[in-house]
C-alpha cells in the first residue's frame, strides 16, 4: 500500500477538465480559454454560462435565444414552493437552498434521466430557478409571499426584484451579475469536486448539485464571504484593524476571506471585486469598510504573506448593495450553479467512478471478544 497523498489532496490532479484553468503561481483564471480579466468587464453571467456549457461565446441571436429560454424556466415547481413554506422560519438560507434544490429534483420531469439532452434541460432549469428559490426563501422567512418571476428582466435584475419587492438600480444589478460571473467556475474546488464524485456514481444532476450546495456552505469554502463581512463588522473601525488582527493571530483564528489552496499570489477575481468594493462602498456611504478591508489586506500580506481570496472583497460589494449577510453564500451558489452543472455534464460525458484509496492507520489482528467479556 502506497502512502496517502498530501493532506486535503493538496496538489493532486484528480482528472481532466476543459471548463476552467487556474495557475496559482501566476494568479491566472481562465474559462474555456478566456482569461477572467477579458471576461469580467465584458461578459454577462448568462453569457459566461453559455460559454461554459458550449465551449464558445454566443452570437447575439444565440445569446438572446438562450436568455429567453432560461427566463421562461424561472418559475419554481409549486410543490417546491409548498415545501419551502414548511421550513423553520429561522432556517439558515444555505440549508433551505440545499433542501429546495433537492425538492426540485423530486419534481423534475427528467429527474432520473442522465442523458446529455436531459442533463442540459436540468442544468437550464437549475440555473434559471436558483435565483427564484433564494428570493422565495428570503421572502418566506419574512412572512411575505414569494414573487413570480418576470421573464422580461435579466436573471440578475429579476433576482433583485423578487428578493426586495422592487427593482434594483442598473448599477446594482450589473454589480451583482459580475459577482455571479466571477463565482461561475473554479477548477476542482471542493463543492465542484463533490458534485463530480456524486455524478461519477451515475447519480443524477440534482443529487450532485445538492451535494455541491452542502459543500459550499462550509466556512472554509463559500461560507467565507458572509464570515468576512462579520469579521469587518467585528473589527468595527480602521484603528482597530491592527489590534484585532494581533489578537486573532494569538488565538490562532483563520481570517475569513484570506488564503487559498491554489493561489500563492493575488486571486484574479479579487482584483475585480476590490475595485467594485471601492466604488460601491463609497457610493453607499460605507467607504470606511473599504478602508478597513484595505488595511486588513495590507497587514495580512505584511505579517503573514497571505492574500485575500474571491470572498473577501465580495463581502463589502454585497454589503454596499444592501444584501442580507446570510444571503451572500446562496449568491455564491447562484453563480456556481452554472459551473456545477457544467461539471456534471462533463463528468457524465466521459465517466469513470471516482473512488480513491485510503491509507489505513488503525489497528489490525484484534481478537474477537464475546460481548459479556468486553
Ligand atoms: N488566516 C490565517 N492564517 C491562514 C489563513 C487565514 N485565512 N489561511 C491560511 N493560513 C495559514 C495557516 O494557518 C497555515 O499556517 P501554518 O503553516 O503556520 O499552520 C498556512 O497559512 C497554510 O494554510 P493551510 O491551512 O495549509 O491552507 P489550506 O490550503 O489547507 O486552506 C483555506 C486553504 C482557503 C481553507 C484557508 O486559507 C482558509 O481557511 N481560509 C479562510 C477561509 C476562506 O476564506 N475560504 C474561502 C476560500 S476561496
Amino acid at each position: 500500500m502506497t502512502a496517502a497523498a498530501g493532506k486535503g489532496l493538496e496538489g493532486v490532479v484528480a482528472s481532466q477538465t476543459s471548463l476552467s484553468f487556474i495557475d496559482g503561481l501566476k494568479g491566472v483564471l481562465v474559462y474555456r480559454g478566456y482569461n477572467i480579466h477579458e471576461l469580467a468587464p465584458n461578459a454577462s453571467f448568462i453569457e459566461g454560462v453559455f460559454l461554459l456549457w458550449n465551449g464558445r461565446l454566443p452570437t447575439r441571436p444565440e445569446l438572446d435565444v438562450f436568455e429567453a429560454r432560461l427566463a421562461g424556466l424561472r418559475a419554481l415547481d409549486p410543490r417546491t414552493l409548498d415545501g419551502l413554506r414548511t421550513l423553520p422560519g429561522d432556517a439558515v438560507p444555505m440549508s433551505a437552498l440545499r433542501t429546495g434544490i433537492s425538492l426540485e429534483g423530486m419534481h423534475d420531469p427528467d429527474a432520473e434521466d442522465n442523458s446529455a439532452e436531459a442533463n442540459r434541460r436540468k442544468a437550464e432549469r437549475l440555473v434559471a430557478r436558483t435565483p427564484t428559490m433564494i428570493a422565495a426563501i428570503h421572502r418566506i422567512r419574512q412572512g411575505k409571499e414569494p414573487l413570480a418571476p418576470d421573464p422580461a428582466l435579466s436573471l440578475s435584475a429579476d433576482f433583485v426584484r423578487m428578493a426586495n419587492g422592487e427593482p434594483g438600480t442598473e448599477e446594482a444589478v450589473e454589480a451583482l451579475d459580475r459577482t455571479l460571473l466571477l463565482y461561475l467556475d473554479h477548477g476542482f474546488n471542493a463543492s465542484t469536486f463533490a458534485c463530480r464524485v456524486i455524478a461519477a456514481t451515475l447519480g443524477d444532476m440534482h443529487s450532485a448539485v445538492t451535494g455541491g450546495v452542502g459543500a459550499l456552505k462550509g466556512s472554509l469554502h463559500g461560507g467565507a464571504n458572509a464570515r468576512a463581512m462579520q469579521t469587518l463588522l467585528e473589527i468595527g473601525s480602521l484603528d482597530n484593524v491592527g489590534p484585532w488582527l494581533g489578537k486573532a493571530f494569538a488565538e490562532k483564528r483563520k481570517i475569513m476571506g484570506f488564503g487559498h489552496r491554489v493561489y500563492r499570489t493575488e486571486d484574479p477575481r479579487a482584483t475585480h471585486l476590490r475595485e467594485m468594493s471601492r466604488v460601491l462602498t463609497n457610493q453607499a456611504g460605507l467607504g470606511e469598510f473599504y478602508e478597513m478591508s484595505r488595511e486588513l489586506e495590507d497587514q495580512m500580506i505584511a505579517r503573514k504573506g497571505i492574500n485575500p481570496n474571491v470572498d473577501f472583497y465580495c463581502a463589502t460589494v454585497y454589503y454596499a448593495l444592501g444584501i442580507p449577510i446570510d444571503l451572500y453564500t446562496p449568491l455564491f451558489a447562484m453563480g456556481r450553479m452554472g459551473g456545477w452543472t457544467a461539471h456534471v455534464m462533463e463528468q457524465h460525458g466521459d465517466n469513470r467512478l471516482i473512488r480513491p484509496r485510503a491509507e489505513y492507520v488503525g489497528e489490525m489482528d484484534l481478537a474477537w471478544a464475546p460481548i459479556e467479556d468486553r
